[in-house]
């Protein structure tokens, strides 16, 4: 029996569950064997492995997270890695891969395939800022998160006369950002693809508190920059194996600014890896599970290189290269929610 490996890279997001599930059924279903590989890339570097039966995949549709782990190792960061991977994927009986991640993940999937490995692609970011595919899973059940909490902090905004901060997730694009500060009625929001004057955020609050509304809720993405600013916010100097910072800290820089500047009592709520966690939505299951079934036909149809992509309502099939570019947000849709600001 031929034999498919599956791992999931990258930070987890919800809905990678369901694509894990929906990979082990259909391989099976069409004649394959499945072995899933343990955190990543790492699982096949240090021989961490579990064969999947359909048993192993009973109950998982809604959980959070992913069975398997996950890890931001990667491969070809050391010579010996890529030699251990490619040494273990004889040794494991591997026919063909699916690697589930987002742009360091594939990134590296796409490296195997130009070396001629049989390896095929799920699209993965909470961010939802991967080229190639019109919205990633997990996004949705993030946005509904950050939704919820900012319909929360209204009402404690309103009865303090605060303004209130959240900082959510976004290290490169601010599509959390904007979808749930329009979904939430934030009063301004910050993205990493504008950069920002904090004076321009104050005269907003202000333009508000005049009209008479004496609270303001301010969205804020992680990447975002203040004009005053080279880069991000970070925490330390610390990089991963793919060269990425640690972002966090522009919200409480943005509450400090805000409150000296306007004399508003300030708060700010971080909602960091919450977003991340917990059960996905129905939209999310949905949306995994397709892109699970279809990464099992691509590897059926030998469509190697390739990766599941959603296209308007359809799942198709899209070079794995042209996720490694970012998807930046749509300035109409920002613009939309710019008509609320202030
Ligand atoms: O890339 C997705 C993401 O959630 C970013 O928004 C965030 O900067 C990063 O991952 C956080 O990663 P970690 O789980 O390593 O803290």
């Amino acid at each position: 029996m031929e034999k498919i490996g599956v791992l999931t890279g990258g930070g987890d997001c919800p809905g990678l569950n369901a694509v894990i599930r929906a990979v082990v059924r259909r391989s099976h279903a069409l004649g394959y064997d499945t072995l899933g590989i343990k955190n990543g890339w790492a699982g096949l570097i240090h021989n961490e492995v579990e064969p999947l039966t359909d048993f192993s995949v009973i109950g998982i549709l809604p959980r959070g997270g992913t069975i398997l782990g996950t890890s931001r190792t990667n491969p070809y960061k050391k010579d010996e890695y890529l030699q251990q991977l490619k040494a273990n994927w004889q040794k494991f009986g591997l026919n063909y891969l699916i690697a589930v991640g987002g742009e360091d993940t594939l990134g590296v999937a796409h490296r195997l395939f130009r070396e001629g490995y049989p390896v095929v692609g799920v699209p993965k970011t909470i961010d939802n800022d991967l080229a190639g595919t019109d919205y990633t899973f997990g996004f949705d059940t993030a946005v509904q998160i950050v939704t919820e909490a900012i319909d929360r902090l209204h009402t404690t905004a309103e009865s303090h006369q605060r303004v209130m901060v959240v900082e959510v997730m976004g290290r490169h694009t601010g599509w959390i950002a904007t979808y749930s500060g329009m979904a939430g009625g934030a009063d301004c929001i910050l993205v990493p693809e504008r950069r920002f004057d904090i004076h321009d955020v104050c005269a907003l609050i202000q333009k508000r508190i005049a009209r008479g509304r004496k609270f303001a809720i301010v969205v804020v993405a992680e990447g975002a920059k203040p004009e005053e600013t080279h880069g991000p916010i970070t925490h330390g100097t610390r990089l991963d194996e793919f060269g990425h910072e640690r972002l966090g800290g522009i919200g409480e820089w943005l509450g400090k600014q805000i409150e000296d500047i306007t004399n508003i009592e300030t708060r700010v709520t971080v909602l960091g890896h919450v977003q991340r966690g917990g059960t996905p939505t129905a939209y999310d299951r949905v949306l995994a599970t397709r892109l699970g079934l279809k990464a099992v036909e691509l590897v059926y149809a030998k469509d190697f290189g390739h990766m599941a992509a959603l296209r308007a309502t359809e799942i198709v099939s899209v070079p794995i290269e042209e996720a490694l570019r970012q998807k930046y947000l749509d300035p109409k849709i920002f613009e939309d929610a710019g008509v609320f600001f202030g």
